[in-house]
């Protein structure tokens, strides 16, 4: 039996050569190996790892018998329209939604809190003492309320902030205001002070992060313009609009982790821009050890007959 690596566009922790170490020390029965690499039978291929996969791959392999994203989203692996009809796994794993909530709390307190403005007055010894306001007072909202969304409401409540999420179905959280569906979005936004994103890319959700849709949030709140802090993916964002509105006083700042076109080039206008936070699509990196471990523990579950965790609707995408 094979586990074949197919791990493309990743930094040197997430090398193939290290990705293979670690699977062939969970799994020292399996022959791990790596695509483009080295040579390997494809019939005797049973279980992929991919990260990025290369279009047409995983279609040669006529034995797979499921694919394991190396991530939580799997917009990625999902066009390649060759894509094989297998259970297609995703990364659901504690670290990742505890740096993801790391990322979205502090983002969301550096905006309530001000304190890119309290850094260009420290630059210019500015004494600036800017009013600051009670969580309370600031209404977050939570667009997506899966694994990541759930776990930063959490936090958000416990500082005190007012949180509401939208969703695909109704849900129930305590302490959460929620919406969902179409016939919600609009309440959700018009309650909105900060926009935290952390919906999937799928064929529902591409593009929505638009003007229209920023038109359409708060604007009575204490900050005086919406907040975007986009940690989802690049392809839910029009980011001319995000830079048209930003300018125009639709939206007051940005944070954004993810963009449409990925390292984002030198002649984007976000780079710059007083008002935007640019990080390196870093907001929750992954523990390889941890993913490598959940894993292999599935491949053993699975040659067992047991269920695998965390299968992705291929029809809803996510
Ligand atoms: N920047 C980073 O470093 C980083 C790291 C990890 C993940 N991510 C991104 O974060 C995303 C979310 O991860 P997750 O683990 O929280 O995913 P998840 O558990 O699948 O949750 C997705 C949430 O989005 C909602 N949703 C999906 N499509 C929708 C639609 N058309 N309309 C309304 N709501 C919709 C879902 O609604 P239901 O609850 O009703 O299904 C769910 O609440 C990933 O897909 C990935 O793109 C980014």
């Amino acid at each position: 039996m094979t586990l074949l690596l197919d791990i493309n566009g990743a930094d040197d922790s997430w090398s193939p050569v290290r990705w293979q170490a670690r699977f062939q020390a969970e799994l020292p029965h399996v022959r791990v190996a790596r695509a483009g690499s080295e040579t390997y039978t494809a019939d005797e291929v049973r279980y992929a790892a991919v990260w990025k996969p290369t279009p047409g791959l995983l279609a040669q392999l006529p034995n797979l018998k499921a694919i394991f994203n190396l991530g939580a989203g799997v917009d990625a692996v999902l066009a390649d329209a060759t894509l094989p009809d297998v259970p297609l796994v995703r990364v659901v794993n504690a670290d990742l939604t505890r740096r993801m909530t790391e990322y979205v709390t502090l983002h969301v307190l550096l905006h309530h809190r001000r304190l890119p403005m309290m850094l260009a007055a420290q630059r210019e010894k500015r004494w600036d003492a800017k009013d600051q306001w009670a969580a309370r007072a600031v209404r977050v909202g939570l667009m997506g309320l899966g694994e990541l969304g759930r776990d930063a409401a959490d936090v958000l409540l416990r500082l005190g902030f007012r949180v509401s999420g939208w969703s695909r179905n109704a849900k129930t959280l305590a302490g959460v205001t929620t919406y969902s569906g179409a016939a919600g979005l609009d309440a959700f936004l018009g309650a909105t002070d900060i926009l935290v994103v952390l919906v999937p890319l799928t064929p529902a959700t591409r593009g929505m992060l638009n003007r229209n849709l920023f038109g359409k949030l708060a604007r009575d709140g204490v900050l005086g313009a919406p907040v975007l802090i986009n940690a989802g993916r690049g392809g839910l964002q029009v980011e001319a609009d995000i830079l048209a509105c930003l300018d125009d006083g639709t939206l007051g700042a940005a944070s954004l982790d993810v963009f449409e076109k990925e390292p984002l080039p030198a002649t984007s206008a976000l780079w710059l821009h007083p008002r935007v936070i640019v990080t390196p699509h870093n907001a929750a990196d992954s523990d390889a050890d941890e993913i490598a471990r959940a894993v292999a523990t599935q491949i053993q579950w699975h040659d067992r007959g047991e269920p695998l965790l965390h299968v992705v609707d291929r029809s809803l995408g996510y």
